[in-house]
């Protein structure tokens, strides 16, 4: 079984660049053309939010258009740049939110060896993520049913410290989460938002963090480490099981990355 965790495509509906530096349509035909490329199809594209980069509906359906034209199942979890209802709207398939847990985008894919659990830490109007009480209770009844099955955790926002300095506000009301972690140790923490990768453990599992398939975090862990992003070479996560194992692997696009940078985040939106 092979999962693609794509992350922070921060695509544009109009002809503006991202932060005033990046042509995120660029990107993404970059990453396309990528993927084209595999020899191994996934069983799955998972989409770990800031799909837009405001939340414009043109953005949104661009990337419709664009990654739909692989045929491969593809699902996603809103990040701090995005919109639920835009992403429910004009997303068709790709959002297939239990109702139960409304208005948050969570839900779980279950049809292969590992499951697939996608919550929502969205916090509208906030770059910061938050675990909404109604989704932590729904987590905690989801992977209640299901405790000796691997599974991949797909959210957005990383609930451990990143030693980017910026990045690291944290996540409101970690602690529930913290609590459901501890209970299924089967469980891999899979995010985005950080654009870059980034392994560790949190409660006892195994928890990542995507590049982004467009601009990367500036690495400094200096005081200052999480302000800015330079034009690295793009990448995005494949988790592979096979015979019990479960790696996660960090790949590559393959780009003329230019390495140009650093530059601040200039003109960042938050929709409300
Ligand atoms: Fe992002
Ligand atoms: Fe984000």
């Amino acid at each position: 079984m092979i999962v693609l965790q794509l992350a922070d495509f921060h695509v544009r509906g109009d002809d503006r660049l991202s932060f005033r530096v990046v042509n995120t349509r660029h990107c993404l035909n970059e990453t396309v053309a990528h993927l084209k490329t595999l020899e191994q199809e996934p069983d799955a594209l998972v989409l770990t939010g800031d799909l837009a980069d405001s939340g414009d509906e043109k953005a949104y359906r661009i990337l419709h258009a664009s990654l739909s034209a692989l045929g491969w199942p593809t699902y996603a979890i809103p990040g701090n740049h995005d919109r639920r209802d835009r992403m429910r709207d004009l997303l068709p398939g790709w959002c297939p939110a239990d109702s139960d847990v409304a208005p948050y985008i969570c839900y779980t894919v279950e049809n292969g060896p590992v499951r697939l659990v996608m919550i929502d830490t969205m916090n509208p109007g906030s770059h910061d993520g938050r675990c909404h009480a109604a989704v932590m209770t729904w987590l905690d009844e989801t992977l209640a049913q299901r405790p000796h099955m691997p599974t991949l955790l797909f959210m957005h926002h990383p609930p451990f410290a990143t030693g980017f300095p910026v990045m690291d506000v944290p996540v409101e009301n970690v602690d529930a989460l913290a609590a459901v972690i501890r209970k299924n140790p089967l469980t891999r923490l899979c995010c985005g938002h950080i654009h870059r990768p980034i392994l560790g453990q949190w409660m006892g599992v195994p928890a990542v963090t995507a590049p982004a398939v467009s601009m990367q975090m500036e690495f400094d862990l200096g005081e200052k480490g999480g302000d800015e992003f330079r034009l690295e070479t793009p990448g995005y996560l494949l988790h592979h099981w096979k015979h019990g194992v479960l790696n996660t692997h960090v790949c590559q696009i393959a780009t003329r990355a230019s390495f140009a940078g650093p530059y601040p985040f200039t003109d960042s939106v938050n929709p409300g």
